[in-house]
């Protein structure tokens, strides 16, 4: 710890990447939770999505992801697609080492836990995701007694990153998708946003699920576990000054801004974001 402080310059931003705009779901609860850290983000957009993709490819474009903010100068990464936690987390972790790198998958499976200790959950995430089991091995490693459910939802994540998040298509392909993970005695507690873009449609999930069915992100507790990190290591900002955002894309500042200004609630210019090469 006494060398993380000593060697680390607290104004140093936090560093948080994604395939493309989801992440900045975990970055509005990092804001909050954070509002003096200076944060850069970076939305691997050229290559969205990862979810559909190998685990080979995904590792190599979350390696690149993380080579490049690095470079940036970052005193932490969070990893803050639940595609690439999934697939590369120690990987990423090896690659940043002696910093600390945060991915989503544990924390959501805290929360779930939390919410619903001993219950049954349904995770929607990526392919990729739940190709690995992901959210399974993570819940029953917290909570042996609970029972997980995971549905691969590929096209939530093409509705989040249209913008297409209410209305008769989000709701027609949200039913279908719980339709199909219904096999008529699976009555989930909790439903699992198990990936980062997800957050976008709670409330088109919810007006599909049963009623009282609670809906869970990994957006909150991966602040927290951000938070904690941060003071552990002796590294919080100590300026009570807001803190800097820069956004950088692999691809489409235009689209980005736009998509991206419905994820953080304001509106982004595309001159707001920075065109990168991984
Ligand atoms: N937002 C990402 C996740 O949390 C991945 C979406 C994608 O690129 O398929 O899994």
């Amino acid at each position: 710890m006494t060398l993380m402080r000593d060697s680390i310059d607290n104004n140093l931003p936090v560093g948080i990447f994604d395939s493309g705009v989801g992440g900045l779901t975990v970055l509005n609860a990092i804001r909050a939770e954070l509002p003096h850290e200076n944060l850069v983000y970076l939305g691997d957009t050229a290559r969205l999505p990862y979810g559909t993709k190998s685990p080979a490819s995904i590792a190599r474009y979350a390696t690149q992801a993380t080579a490049k903010l690095k470079d940036q100068g970052i005193k932490l990464l969070v990893v803050a697609c639940n595609t690439a936690s999934a697939v590369a987390l120690e990987a990423l972790r090896n690659q940043m080492s002696p910093l600390t790198v945060i991915g989503v998958v544990k924390p959501g499976a805290s929360a779930a836990v939390a919410a619903c200790p001993g219950g049954s959950h349904l995770v929607l995430a990526t392919e990729a995701t739940v190709g690995l089991g992901a959210y399974r091995d993570a819940i029953s490693a917290l909570d042996p007694a609970a029972i997980v459910k995971e549905e691969a939802c590929e096209m939530l994540v093409a509705l989040a990153e249209e913008g297409w998040t209410d209305g008769d298509i989000a709701a027609s392909i949200i039913r279908r998708y719980l339709t199909e993970a219904d096999d008529g005695d699976f009555r989930p507690d909790s439903i699992i946003l198990g990936c980062t873009h997800f957050p976008l449609l709670k409330e088109a999930i919810r007006a599909e699920a049963d009623p009282g069915v609670q809906i869970v992100d990994s957006a909150s507790t991966t602040a927290s576990v951000v938070s904690q990190s941060l003071q552990s290591a002796g590294i919080r900002r100590q300026s009570r000054e807001a803190g800097t955002l820069r956004l950088l894309a692999t691809d489409g500042a235009t689209r980005f801004a736009r998509v991206g200004g419905l994820f953080l609630g304001e509106p982004l210019s595309y001159s707001d974001v920075e065109i990168v090469d991984l």
